[in-house]
């Protein structure tokens, strides 16, 4: 085959059915990856993780790779996503940052004044040479699987860095946010720099969409979020527009935030269980694609009942009107749950999907 006619051969990832879901281009099937596929769920995890601390084995490309295609292996997802986590750009800039078990990311020396800003140096490639390895290698694996890359939000990442901790009620952070404007946007301009440059890593590598992570943004009236953290979530955005590769942002109980979300810059917005994906539809701008929602809890729910629930997603994903639809949970696969069931669960979409399409 000629150079020419190689390059007429269609991109097998981006012809993909996610990426194609993602474009608002008619797919065979109803796509489907779950996130948080990767972890607790699988006992395949559990034993290449034991005795790794969780922040370690981020840093271990073999690892990283090895986890992050164990879900596709076993439930043939239609995306991998890749094995990483919020704070790892934190860790990189030397932050004293450590994730505890059944806890979440623990900040050693929350940032509240001017002077704690200074810890937050910005982000160069040298620091996280680990993740273009993770990233070159998995996409050479995965073959036609795209890989998604990830970041957190600057809002949600600023919560743990200003509470030190996962937090219920955000009262430290919503306190800089209201009473300390200049400091707040100063930290999430900075926050914004340090993502946007995690971001780009990972598709310079070769990721093919990435997922902005603004999963305690929810917390925020609209008001609040169209002033105080939009502008630095749109800078992120922007920033990796360049590269045409899709842009997906996530929130949970963001549906009053569904439109600015979508504003703010993405081609696809991650949706939670509470909104049903037509009403979602109304909320986002025009030609943007939706991703979600089954809540989660179905997931332990009689097989019948999960798969009735699963086929009025893709009803509502069909009432939404002419967009792309990527069947996803409305929030993160709970460790507990029976990995059989992710597996049959993904059968299901494909099948019904395929059938109604026709
Ligand atoms: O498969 C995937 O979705 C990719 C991997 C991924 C992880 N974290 C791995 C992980 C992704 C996308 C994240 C993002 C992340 N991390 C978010 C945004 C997504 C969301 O859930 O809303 C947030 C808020 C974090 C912070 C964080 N990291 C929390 C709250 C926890 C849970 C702590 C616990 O033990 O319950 C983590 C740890 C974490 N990140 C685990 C995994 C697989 C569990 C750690 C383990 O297996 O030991």
């Amino acid at each position: 085959m000629s150079d020419t006619a190689a390059q007429l051969q269609p991109h097998p990832v981006r012809n993909s059915v996610f990426l194609r879901a993602c474009r608002n281009e008619s797919v065979p099937h109803t796509p489907v990856w779950f996130m948080r596929q990767a972890g607790r769920s699988l006992p395949e995890y559990r034993r290449v993780r034991e005795g790794i601390p969780m922040l370690e084995s981020c840093m271990k490309p073999e690892l990283v790779k090895e986890i992050t295609l164990q879900p596709v292996r076993r439930h043939k997802v239609d995306a991998a996503i890749l094995f990483s986590d919020i704070v790892v750009p934190l860790k990189a800039i030397g932050l004293d940052v450590d994730i505890k078990p059944g806890i979440g990311p623990v900040i050693a020396n929350p940032i509240r004044t001017k002077e704690d800003l200074r810890q937050l140096r910005t982000l160069e490639p040298d620091d996280v040479p680990y993740i273009s390895q993770a990233v070159t290698m998995l996409v050479e694996e995965l073959g036609a699987t795209p890989l998604i890359g990830f970041a957190g939000a600057p809002f949600t990442v600023a919560s743990y860095l200003i509470e030190g901790g996962p937090s219920r009620t955000y009262e430290r952070t919503k306190a800089m946010m209201f009473g300390e404007p200049e400091l707040w946007s100063h930290l999430l301009e900075r926050l914004a720099d340090i993502t946007a440059t995690f971001l780009r890593i990972q598709i310079e590598a070769g990721a093919s969409a990435i997922q902005v992570f603004d999963s305690w943004a929810g917390t925020l009236a609209p008001r609040d979020y169209r002033q105080s953290v939009m502008p630095a979530s749109q800078t992120i955005f922007r920033s990796v527009a360049q590269y045409d590769v899709p842009r997906i942002h996530f929130g949970v109980g963001s549906g009053e935030l569904l439109g600015p979300m979508g504003e703010a810059g993405a081609d696809v917005v991650g949706v939670d269980w509470r909104v049903p994906l037509d009403e979602a539809a109304r909320r986002v701008p025009p030609h943007t694609a939706l991703q979600g929602n089954l809540d989660p809890a179905l997931l332990f729910a009689p097989t019948h009942v999960l798969h009735q629930e699963a086929d009025g997603v893709l009803n509502a994903a069909h009432a939404a009107g002419d967009r792309g639809h990527i069947f996803n949970l409305g929030h993160g696969v709970p460790p507990t749950v029976d990995p059989d069931v992710l597996t049959r669960l993904v059968a299901h979409v494909h099948e019904t999907s395929t059938r109604s399409a026709t």
